[in-house]
């Protein structure tokens, strides 16, 4: 499978935040990255249901929700009443991380887990044939433009193989500080799913920027 792009909106510029939305619809990115932030997860706050429901009215490409939030569950239902394509939920964040899965499946819409880059990944193992998605976070979440952590590639090298040796067709989505140097490595070490915030929205053409991210074979 070719990989997927999912550029962040946190990192757009929300006074024109319709225009941002246009260019991602003529554009090659095939989601939109939606970030929210709660404060007390993460360090940042960032934005809820309304400017969800306003980016779903304008989107016409599927919305990648990635929760920071503590005790995300009480609000499934609320994040897909706003149009949320996928969910992921932090690891750290859960404490009955298989029945929060098994609670966004119920939903109808896809369920993915994040985990915090000193989450070792065989943590997800005995839940990894009930995931669509793992979200690998490449920096420590809360804000964009950060440093890509190396480590992070052994983690995705070892979750591929997790992955492969129960036969299961959950994507590795990766996300921070994710750009033109690091992405082909990423793709080759086995990753599904590109998130991109700053390479993406503080590039001087960002369409030309996502054509760049999707095409790395080329
Ligand atoms: C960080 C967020 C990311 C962020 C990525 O906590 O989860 O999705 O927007 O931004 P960049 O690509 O700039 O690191
Ligand atoms: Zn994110």
């Amino acid at each position: 499978m070719k990989h997927l792009l999912a550029p962040s909106i946190l990192t757009a510029d929300f006074g024109k935040l319709g225009q941002e939305i246009q260019m991602l619809n003529q554009s090659d990115a095939d989601w939109i990255h939606v970030d929210v932030m709660d404060g007390v997860f993460v360090p940042n706050i960032s934005f809820g249901f309304h400017i969800i429901k306003t980016i779903k009215k304008l989107s016409t490409k599927p919305l990648d929700v990635h929760l920071m939030i503590v005790q995300p569950e009480r609000y499934f239902q609320e994040f897909k009443n706003a149009g949320a394509d996928l969910i992921s939920f932090h690891y750290e964040a859960s404490i009955h991380v298989h029945r929060s899965i098994q609670a966004i499946k119920e939903l109808g819409i896809k369920a993915g887990v994040a985990i915090n880059p000193h989450t070792a990944v065989n943590l997800l193992k005995e839940v990894l044939n009930d995931l669509d998605l793992v979200l690998v976070m490449t920096v420590n979440p809360g804000y964009g433009g950060q440093k890509f952590i190396e480590n992070s590639y052994k983690k995705i090298v070892e979750l591929k193989e997790m992955i492969q040796q129960c036969k299961s067709n959950t994507l590795i989505e990766v996300d921070g500080g994710v750009d033109l140097n690091n992405a082909r490595k990423l793709v080759q070490s086995g990753v599904d799913v590109l998130v991109a915030g700053n390479s993406v929205f503080a590039a001087q053409n960002p369409l030309e920027a996502i054509m760049n991210l999707k095409e790395l074979d080329s």
